[in-house]
């Protein structure tokens, strides 16, 4: 596969994290509506955690490995490790998730996922990455070197 260009990879990145906005809210929508249905919520819980387990996480941590780093000097340094904070707060919420037995519990712990997620591909795709293409020193695609993880 030939490396692609900032501007390619940019919005492979974008269009992925859009995909996973819509996954994540999909599943978080099935879990609330079980459980307003009064329907046993544990299919659902399941579902969200292993989409979080798979995939979600599996992308924050491929972000660790290539475009942080890249990230974590100069003027993106301070949002690099607020972004790093975001990606523990996940992990933790996940934890949260995977320990709630009650139906309410699950509910408001896949929802905060769901709005912490949003917030932080905001960040993302409207601070990080323009901040990248603009730095010179930095080749988004020999970075990402075809991470499906990132890329989609
Ligand atoms: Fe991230
Ligand atoms: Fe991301």
């Amino acid at each position: 596969m030939p490396t692609l260009t900032d501007a390619e990879s940019a919005g492979a990145i974008r269009e992925h994290h859009a995909e996973l906005r819509d996954a994540l809210r999909e599943r978080v929508a099935a879990l609330r509506h079980a459980v307003q249905a009064g329907r046993p919520h544990e299919p659902a819980q399941r579902a969200v955690l292993t989409f979080l387990d798979t995939e979600l996480l599996p992308h924050a941590a491929a972000e660790e490995r290539s475009i942080y780093p890249a990230g974590d000097r100069g003027l993106t340094a301070m949002l690099v490790q607020a972004m790093l904070t975001e990606h523990k707060n996940l992990i933790a919420h996940v934890a949260g998730l995977r320990d709630s037995a009650e139906a309410i519990e699950a509910v408001g712990s896949a929802s905060a996922i769901q709005a912490l997620f949003e917030s932080h591909l905001s960040k993302e795709n409207d601070l990080l990455l323009p901040a990248l293409i603009a730095d010179p020193s930095v080749s988004l695609g020999a970075l990402l070197g075809g991470m499906h993880e990132i890329l989609g």
